[in-house]
Formats: C-alpha cells, sequence, structure tokens
C-alpha cells in the first residue's frame, strides 16, 4: 500500500464548512496539508441570518493545529467571491466541495415559492455559481476535484422534501455533466449523498442516532475522492457510519413496442410491459451515446435507417425484422453469470436429482466430498448471455419474442464448473437459417471463469416461427449436426416421472417464460397445460447418461448435443434409451406415457476413461423392454416410501418375458432393510412369491388396464412361492397406475 494521501500544495475551497459535515471536511483536508478555504454565512439551518463566527472558528481550530485556512463569509450563491477568497489567499484552487446547504421542508402542496426558490438557490444554484468560477483556475493548471454533496433524499424521494430532492438530484446531474466536460482538463467530478448527525439531521433523527453518526465516518471518503491519485469521476457514492457504496444505472433489456409494418401504440406498449420491466439480465448503461447507439440499432432494424428510410440492400434485409449480415456483424456485450453452491443445487433440483438416490448427494449437499455442478448447468451462464438478442437488443434481428422455439442444443465442456464462479460469456449470431416455416437462429456462446480459460461452449438453434422466408440459406456449416441412433435395441434405458411441480422448479433457474407456468398462457400457444422447459428435459437426459455411462462424474462429460422434438408436461416420465459406442452414447427420449418422442438426433460424448456405473448397465437380452422404465420408476418411489417394508414384509421375484423366454429378471425386496428394487434374483437368496408375466402384461398390470385376478385367471400371469402375497403387490404398484 502507499503510504498517506497528502494534499500539500493544493488549495480546497469547502462550502457551509462552519460546522456539521463541512466542518469535518475542511479538518481532514487542512490535517492532510492543503489550505482551505472555510466558508460559511452562518445562518439558521432554514437559512436565515448570517454570523462569522461559524467559519472563523473552524479556521481557529485549523489553524490551532499548524494548518493553513481562511474564512470566508459569503453566501454561495456568489461563487466568485469565494474563488476570489482562495486566490488572494493562496494563489490557486484545486478542490471545491459544494456542501452548503439549508432545509425548507414542507409537504408538496405546502411548498411556497419562496421554499422552492431559496433550496434551489443554495443547493444547485450556489453550486453551480462557484463550481463555474472555479472551472478557469481549474482548467489553467490542468488539475481540479469536485464534490456535489447530494442526499439519498433526492436519489429516492423522501416525504416532505420535494424542493430539496429534487435540487440534490440535480446536483448529479450537474456533476455527471462535469465529469464529461472535465476530463480532458484533469477535472474530476463526484456526487456524495452523506448521512451523518448534524443539527440538519437533529430534527428528524432520534438523538442517539445523530451522536453515533459521526460525521468522521464520511470525511474520508470526500478527501479520498479530491487526492490527485485518484481517477474516479461521473461517480454517486452513499456513504454514512464508515460505509462507503457505489451507485449506478440499471436498464432492463426493455421491448420494441412495433414492427417494421406495425405503429407503437399504448396497447403494444402495455403488452410488453413485463418485458419492459423485467430486470433479469440487465444492463447498466454508462453514457447518453450509449443509448444513442441502441436506438440507431433499433431504427435500422426496423427502418432501414435514420430518416425512415428503408435499406436497399434487399438480398439480406426483409420485411420480418430479419437482416443476417446485421445480426451477424452485431457486437453483443459480454454478460456475466455469478453463482454459488446455492444455484448449482436448484438447477440440479430443476433436473430431477433427488436425495432418494444417495449417488445424488453429491449434486445436492455443498458439504459433501465431492460436490459437483451438472454439465449442463453451463447452459445458465450461456442463457444469460443471449437472452437481450429477441427483444430488440441487436440489430438485424427483431422477432416476436411469442414466436421463438428452443429448436436444437449443443454443449462443449472443458473443465468442470467450480462450487462458486463468476463467469463471462460472450455470445455471437453464427447465422440465420431460412426455413420456411421460421428463421432458425444460430447462436454461438464462449463461456470463460474467472481466469480467463474458457470452460464451456454453447450452440442455441432458435426457430422464430413465421420469420422464414427472408431468401436465406436453408442449411449452414456452423450448425452442429444431429446424428441416428443405432438400429439395434437400446444398450441402455433409464426412466423417470418427473414432478408435478418441475419446470415451476426449473424456471427459478432462470428461464421464466410464463409458457412453463401459466396455463392461460400456454393455452395461448395451443397446449393443454404449461410444458416443461426443453433444457430439464436436457437436464434429464444429462442426468441418466452421466450415470448409466459415466458413473455421474461430470468430468468425463465433453459435449452433449439434442433436438427438442415434442415438449414433456411435468409429471410425464421421460425415458432414455442410450446406446454407447466407443466414447458415444447416442440417446433418445420419449414421454413414457404417450410413447412421443421428446429428444432425438442426440449424444453425449464422453472424455475417455468413463466408467459405467454397475446399477445402471443392463444385461444383454432385458434393455429394450418396456417393464425396465416402470422398475426404474417404482425403484424412486420406494426410496421415498420406506413404511411400506413394514406394510408389505416379502421379496418378490419377477421374471419377464418376451415371445415365451424369460427375458428379464427383477426384484423387489419389500421385507429387508430399507427395501430395494434391482435387476436379477433376490440378493437374499429366494423370493417369497415370484411373478412371471410377458412385458406387455406387467406394464398393463401396472398401469391397470389388466386385473391381477384376471390376469391370473387367464393365465397371463403365473405365481410361485406364497401366492397370497400376489395381493400386496397392488399396495407396490399403486403409484404406477398413472403410467
Ligand atoms: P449543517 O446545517 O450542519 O451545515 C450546513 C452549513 O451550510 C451550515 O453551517 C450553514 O450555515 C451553511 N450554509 C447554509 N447556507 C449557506 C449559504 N448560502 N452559503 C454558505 N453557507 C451556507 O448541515 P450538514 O448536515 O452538515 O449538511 C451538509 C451538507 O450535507 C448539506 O448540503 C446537506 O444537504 C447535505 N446532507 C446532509 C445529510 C446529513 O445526514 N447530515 C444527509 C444528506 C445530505
Amino acid at each position: 500500500m502507499a503510504g498517506l494521501l497528502r494534499f500539500d500544495g493544493k488549495v480546497a475551497l469547502i462550502t457551509g464548512a462552519g460546522q456539521g459535515l463541512g466542518r469535518e471536511y475542511a479538518l481532514l483536508f487542512a490535517e492532510r496539508g492543503a489550505a482551505v478555504v472555510v466558508n460559511d454565512l452562518g445562518g439558521s439551518f432554514k437559512g436565515e441570518g448570517q454570523s462569522t463566527r461559524a467559519a472563523d472558528k473552524v479556521v481557529e481550530e485549523i489553524k490551532a493545529k499548524g494548518g493553513k485556512a481562511v474564512a470566508n463569509y459569503d453566501s454561495v450563491e456568489f461563487g466568485e467571491k469565494l474563488v476570489e477568497t482562495a486566490i488572494q489567499n493562496f494563489g490557486r484552487l484545486d478542490i471545491v466541495v459544494n456542501n452548503a446547504g439549508i432545509l425548507r421542508d414542507k409537504s408538496f402542496a405546502r411548498i411556497s415559492d419562496l421554499d422552492w426558490d431559496l433550496i434551489h438557490k443554495v443547493h444547485l444554484r450556489g453550486s453551480f455559481s462557484v463550481t463555474r468560477a472555479a472551472w478557469p483556475h481549474m482548467k489553467k493548471n490542468n488539475f481540479g476535484r469536485i464534490i456535489m454533496i447530494s442526499s439519498a433524499a433526492g436519489i429516492y424521494g423522501n416525504f416532505g422534501q420535494g424542493n430539496y430532492s429534487a435540487a440534490k438530484l440535480g446536483l448529479v446531474g450537474l456533476s455527471n455533466t462535469l465529469s464529461i466536460e472535465g476530463k480532458k482538463y484533469n477535472i474530476k467530478c463526484n456526487a456524495v449523498a452523506p448521512t451523518a448527525g448534524s443539527r440538519m439531521t437533529e430534527t428528524v433523527m432520534p438523538p442517539e442516532l445523530v451522536a453515533a453518526l459521526k460525521p468522521e465516518y464520511v470525511a474520508p471518503l470526500i478527501v479520498y475522492l479530491c487526492h490527485e491519485d485518484t481517477e474516479e469521476t461521473g461517480g454517486l457514492f452513499e456513504v454514512g457510519a464508515g460505509w462507503v457504496s457505489k451507485l449506478r444505472w440499471e436498464r432492463t433489456n426493455g421491448a420494441v413496442c412495433r414492427t417494421a409494418s406495425t405503429k407503437m401504440t399504448p396497447e403494444s406498449v402495455r403488452d410488453e410491459w413485463q418485458q419492459i420491466t423485467d430486470f433479469d439480465n440487465a444492463t447498466y448503461p454508462q453514457s447518453a451515446a450509449d443509448t444513442t447507439r441502441h436506438l440507431i440499432g433499433i431504427l435500422s432494424d426496423l427502418d432501414g435507417g435514420l430518416g425512415g428510410k428503408k435499406s436497399t440492400k434487399s438480398t439480406s434485409s426483409s420485411s420480418n425484422g430479419i437482416n443476417v449480415e446485421l445480426a451477424k456483424a452485431a457486437k453483443i456485450r459480454p454478460s456475466t453469470f455469478t453463482y454459488g453452491p446455492k444455484d448449482a443445487i436448484l438447477y440440479a433440483l430443476g433436473v430431477g436429482y433427488t436425495t432418494k438416490d444417495e449417488d445424488y448427494l453429491k449434486f445436492l449437499y455443498e458439504g459433501s466430498e465431492d460436490f459437483s455442478i451438472v454439465p449442463s448447468f453451463s447452459i445458465l451462464a450461456s442463457q444469460a448471455s443471449s437472452a437481450g438478442i429477441f427483444t430488440g437488443g441487436i440489430p438485424g434481428l427483431s422477432v416476436d419474442v411469442t414466436k421463438i422455439l428452443h429448436g436444437e442444443q449443443y454443449m462443449e465442456l472443458y473443465k468442470p464448473f467450480p462450487p462458486n464462479g463468476k463467469l463471462t460469456s460472450q455470445a455471437r449470431v453464427v447465422d440465420v437459417l431460412d426455413k420456411g416455416v421460421g428463421a432458425l437462429i444460430l447462436i454461438d456462446v464462449d463461456t470463460y471463469n474467472e481466469a480467463k480459460e474458457k470452460i464451456a461452449y454453447n450452440q442455441s438453434a432458435i426457430m422464430v416461427i413465421g420469420a422464414g422466408g427472408f431468401q436465406g440459406s436453408k442449411a449452414s456449416p456452423a450448425l452442429k449436426p444431429m446424428v441416428k441412433p443405432p438400429k439395434r435395441a437400446p444398450d441402455a434405458s433409464m426412466a423417470e416421472k418427473t414432478g408435478v411441480d418441475q419446470a415451476a422448479i426449473y424456471r427459478l433457474t432462470g428461464d421464466r417464460n410464463p409458457l412453463h407456468i401459466d396455463p392461460s398462457f400456454a393455452a395461448m400457444g395451443g397446449f393443454k397445460q404449461p410444458i416443461l422447459h426443453g433444457m430439464c428435459s436436457f437436464g434429464y437426459a444429462t442426468r441418466h447418461v452421466m450415470k448409466t455411462y459415466a458413473n455421474n462424474d461430470v468430468s468425463k462429460i465433453k459435449a452433449i448435443k439434442t433436438r427438442f422434438s415434442k415438449p414433456v408436461l411435468p409429471g410425464e416420465t421421460i425415458q432414455t434409451d442410450m446406446w454407447k459406442d466407443g466414447n458415444r452414447v447416442y440417446f433418445q427420449c420419449k414421454v413414457v406415457e404417450t410413447g412421443v418422442p421428446c429428444l432425438t438426433g442426440a449424444y453425449v460424448d464422453l472424455y475417455d476413461g468413463a466408467t459405467e456405473a454397475k446399477v445402471t448397465s443392463q444385461p444383454s437380452g432385458g434393455s429394450n423392454m418396456k417393464s425396465n422404465a416402470v422398475f426404474e420408476a417404482m425403484k424412486q418411489q420406494l426410496a421415498g416410501k420406506k413404511d411400506l417394508v413394514k406394510k408389505i414384509k416379502a421379496v418378490f421375484g419377477f421374471e419377464i418375458t418376451k415371445d415365451g423366454k424369460t427375458a428379464a429378471e427383477w426384484t423387489a425386496d419389500v421385507k429387508n432393510g430399507d427395501g430395494a428394487i434391482y435387476q436379477g434374483k433376490p440378493k437374499s437368496g429366494k423370493a417369497d412369491c415370484t411373478i412371471v408375466i410377458s412385458d406387455d402384461d406387467f406394464v398393463d398390470l401396472v398401469s391397470g388396464k389388466l386385473n391381477g385376478q384376471t390376469a391370473f385367471m387367464q393365465g397371463k400371469m403365473k405365481l410361485k412361492g406364497n401366492m397370497m402375497l400376489a395381493q400386496k403387490l397392488g399396495d407396490l404398484f399403486k403409484d404406477q397406475a398413472k403410467l
């Protein structure tokens, strides 16, 4: 650390320094070597009367400590006089702290012209007057430090302070502009909103607080900001009790409330209100030029440029808001995504991880020795960076956000995610394909960790229905291709029922599209109920492959690709069928209840050395059985119902047949320990009751389509051992009835 911040040779003018905060600033500047002009009119806090006493006392205090100071008793309205005092006594002026202030608090309707004018005269006009007089001296010296003392009442508003808050926020605007105009002269200007006990706050704060909030807990910030080494300018700070904080503007991504062919109306504003006010993925604009640039982008996108002239380059521009060249050339601002274990655990719960399976604890408990983050979590950082693309954020892509569908996703992982992280993602539009029915937008996103190492790459293919027909290419080498699974029966399958609240949980990880929660919104899209996020099903599939072929080791997942073919409804069962060839696991997911494929053309590439989990690898011959999915689902349910063991007290064996031959064997041990369902013969030796049934009949039996007694009478189900125990199967199958 460098040494003490000194001000030797510098001259500071502090207005209203006869007492309160101003006095503290004056004392500290003098202590650090500055020559100080102590200005104070010496009136009441309401701005009445005047006296030389206040300023004189502070000057005496400074001198008594060996410092340099001179008094000035003019009102800040006459800035020239204050500056003159500095020049005459010390020959220069380097620092101005516009601190003088009064109060004339009244509820709005009772503010008189005098109340308004006096407040503005002292605070806003006074700061203007003093600073304008100081400016040429600072410019000449190529050095200046200016502080505008603002107030929380101005930033946030405060009852009874309409006049005061207007003036105090006016000072922030003045400070912002001076910081811009002063840049080339090394003049820095900042605004500070302090809180401290003083005669001004005596009327509104209890005495203990007035005593505790000492001005000395504010002054060091003012002094720091005025040091020659301090580069900060155009900042706004809150300070009090020793706490210092910087404020900034935050802007939502907003929405464009018109299109090239439709007008902006009050109704179009109303319809976009949610988007206009949604601070998810907000940005922090820094200058008025930021806003202008943004607006020019929108104009060029919608109207083809300034002056309302549409572009004549018809080859790449289209009436439906797509301009491929503009979109590809657009510079998208990098976004940051900060997360901790809580976010990662919420994501894991969102994609169905459960404490019912002990293997999954490492994804759900930050205290686990090998706490891990699900690889597909990388989508959250990626989506945060590309979210603004569809909301008028970049030129060339003015699309109707209600017509957007997530078509395909590709993900490449270079390093496991640490438990905490601040990731930076850079998105870019790599192509826009004309698919006739819609435009397929390809967005590539690279994600970096704090060490600037690339840890993930995502490609999202987003379909905008109705935006096709712009004479664009139909295919692109940039699109990561899908693959077809081998023709043979799957090598392994895993099925799981999603929770009825799965989408409600998943959306909390970031994608708050009402399609996934709001029945009326879903109905508008033609769905009978809100649908699960495609990326949630993606998470399920990733989990299934990782459990089956990578022993839940996140470091083994290299790449994942899928197409979102059909939606899944929360509560439905997702079955992942898998085929392994070398380091590639082809997979396909379907909804068990309807048999409809939901994720297709998919694969997971593994890094070398991935080991299969013994629990889930399937013996040959039994892998393409429908009953496997049922047993997998029952497995999970049993884990949550340990009381079943006490109730049933039996070990069941199942011989599942196909074409008259036993094709798979399963055991439901609902007798020992907490109970277990697994493939193969009973580990305990012998089943109390064995059920022999075909694969199809078993699924019908479990789902309630086939009555147990009828099945037995018709010879569809054979029983060995204690046949009476078969009556208890109902308890075991109860929760599978909906299958
Ligand atoms: P204070 O009343 O103790 O000090 C203000 C000083 O300004 C007084 O000595 C007064 O004589 C002087 N003054 C008033 N009108 C003047 C004029 N026309 N010309 C020259 N001097 C004049 O008040 P305090 O609390 O020390 O406030 C200092 C500044 O901080 C003010 O601008 C106030 O609005 C601001 N502020 C204070 C807060 C607090 O918690 N104390 C909260 C937010 C802002």
